[in-house]
């Protein structure tokens, strides 16, 4: 069926920036209520929160406020309740095409090798099966695993693993980048090592990045900005703290930086009351 003359304003609105200014990703006034809006559970409310077009912005606050929410609904998998999702200054209608996503939980296909994952991601925009296994091989090189091309993900570690799934999302060359504690799994050495290899990664061609974390430090160490929010119900953003690190930077150093403890200091103040928020809610429900 051919698509309707709407269908291709849409189409179009979401490929073409409305305005050259515009951020890659805008939440304005956005609520998420699950269920009913009678009876239903609002996670997050009133959220205002941009990302310019190379930004990077960390997301932390405690568990269950909402990140994941936040960032599902950039990603055009929920619907915001209230309010409006905007990519570059186009509303968002169904899925993001413009953004790349690293969900929380491993989605590697088990029955693929690492090179058959990657390439599998440029599957819908129709490049031809060798191109895209060449594109995918250079992709696994890049992420610094040549020699692990026809592993299945379960001969894989966790942070290879990782750097497969961090190929898979980049071998699209998506405008922003969605990431949803991607390195929670890992040890803290592995954790720096990935660190270090997005940064480095992201620097050479600069995305727009929401990077969902409950690591402060690792929010601080990567990011230009780090947004906290509440703890739930009806989280909402209580501080945006810009970081006024130099880059590049290297992860495990620049946590020895006067001006980062100083930043920590800071953040910290303001996210502590809402993690004790959250556990007092969590041991609440549990007894
Ligand atoms: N589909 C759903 N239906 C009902 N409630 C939901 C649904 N998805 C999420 N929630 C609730 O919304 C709140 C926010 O969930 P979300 O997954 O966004 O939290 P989070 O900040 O990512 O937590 P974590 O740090 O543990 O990953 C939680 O209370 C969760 O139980
Ligand atoms: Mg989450």
């Amino acid at each position: 069926m051919a698509p309707s003359a709407a269908h291709r304003r849409r189409e179009r609105s979401i490929l073409m920036p409305v305005s050259p200014n515009a951020p890659a990703v805008s939440l304005r006034s956005v609520a998420i209520t699950f269920g009913s809006k009678v009876g239903g559970y609002t996670a997050v409310q009133h959220i205002d929160l941009t990302a310019s077009p190379g930004e990077f912005i960390a997301i932390v606050g405690p568990t269950g406020c909402g990140k994941s929410t936040l960032l599902n609904a950039s990603a055009g998998l929920l619907k915001p309740s209230d309010g409006a999702v905007e990519i570059f200054g186009a509303p968002l209608h169904g899925l993001n095409s413009r953004a790349g996503y690293l969900f929380q939980q491993d989605a590697l296909m088990p029955w693929k090798t690492a090179l058959q994952n990657v390439a599998v991601a440029l599957e819908p925009k129709g490049v031809s099966r060798k191109e895209a296994e060449a594109k995918a091989r250079d992709w696994l090189r890049r992420v610094g695993l040549a020699a692990f091309v026809d592993r299945y993900p379960h001969m894989l570690s966790g942070g290879q693993r990782k750097r497969v799934a961090l190929a898979q999302m980049l071998i699209r060359d998506p405008e922003i980048l969605l990431m949803d504690e991607p390195f929670g799994p890992l040890d803290a050495q592995t954790r720096q090592i990935m660190g270090n290899l997005l940064l480095d990664l992201w620097a050479s061609n600069r995305k727009a990045v929401l990077f969902v974390t409950h690591d402060l430090e690792e929010a601080i160490a990567l990011a230009d900005r780090v947004v906290v929010m509440s703890a739930g119900p009806a989280a909402g953003i209580i501080g945006e703290f810009p970081v006024p690190l130099p880059r590049p930077r290297d992860i495990a150093e620049v946590r020895l930086e006067p001006a980062f403890h100083h930043i920590h200091k800071e953040i910290w103040a303001s996210l502590r009351t809402e993690v004790q928020k959250a556990y007092a809610q969590g041991e609440g429900a549990s007894s």
